[in-house]
């Protein structure tokens, strides 16, 4: 059977990562999440004391960038790549609200970006790839065989990002998560380099209204038109 790239980009907190790793379960394809590729770059930021509230020091960063490693190791009970910074497994440390805070500023450093972009092509080399981001149809697979672009009504996303992080025991309020989006939405949509849009060729898909079975259903239906052209 042909193998395809399908690149899934959109809004944060939409679901994407949740769709993405559904469709490569269904596929056996390897499934890569390239948010957490910036929010990796980030914690490495915010451990080395080069980014806080009031500092960022980007040169600093940007001179440490060739030491820095980024990677992925297949996590078989959990059935999905979990993310690697300088050998060490950090997914427990990515995901919480510091550094969701100041990923945006990471995620608008051109050097930063090209890192990562090399990394995640690399990747791709064999196909057989979901990817999801917010460039991976524009840029780094511009060529992919489908692309989906994820969006969902920014309260609704707020409101199951903030059960998710309560469930985790983070304590934050719904307001501080929904601030957290919307100006994570205007950072990736203003951005100079490699901004959040939609490919002309892409497909939308709004889960504001579906379940996650449904969304499901629909990508998988696209994937199968694209597989057997
Ligand atoms: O998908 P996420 O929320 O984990 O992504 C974290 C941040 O990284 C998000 O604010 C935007 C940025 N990002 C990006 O600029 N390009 C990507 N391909 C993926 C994420």
């Amino acid at each position: 059977m042909n193998k395809i790239i399908v690149a899934i980009d959109g809004y944060s907190s939409c679901g994407k990562s949740t769709l993405a790793k559904e469709i490569a379960v269904a596929l056996n394809y390897i499934y890569i999440d390239t948010g957490a590729m910036y929010r990796a770059v980030t914690l490495y930021a915010l451990r080395n004391k080069l980014l806080s509230n009031d500092k960022f020091d980007k040169q600093q960063l940007i001179e440490s960038l060739p030491q820095i490693s980024v990677s992925f190791s297949y996590n078989s009970t959990l059935n999905h790549s979990e993310t690697y910074l300088d050998g060490e497994n950090i997914e427990g440390q990515i995901r919480g609200i510091e550094v969701s805070r100041h990923v945006s500023k990471i995620a608008q450093v051109k050097e930063v970006r090209a890192k990562l972009v090399e990394i995640q092509r690399e990747i791709g080399k064999e196909k057989g790839l979901v990817m999801d981001g917010r460039d991976i149809g524009t840029v780094v697979y511009p060529n992919a065989e489908l692309k989906i672009f994820m969006t969902a009504d920014y309260k609704i996303r707020a409101q199951r990002r903030f059960e998710e992080l309560q469930a985790k025991g983070d304590d934050i309020s719904y307001e501080d998560v929904l601030n957290n989006i919307t100006s994570r939405d205007n950072d990736d949509t203003s951005r100079s380099v490699n901004p959040l849009i939609q490919a002309d060729d892409a497909i939308v898909i709004d889960n504001s209204e579906i379940t996650r079975d449904e969304q499901l259903k629909i990508a998988l239906q696209y994937v199968s038109e694209k597989i057997s052209q």
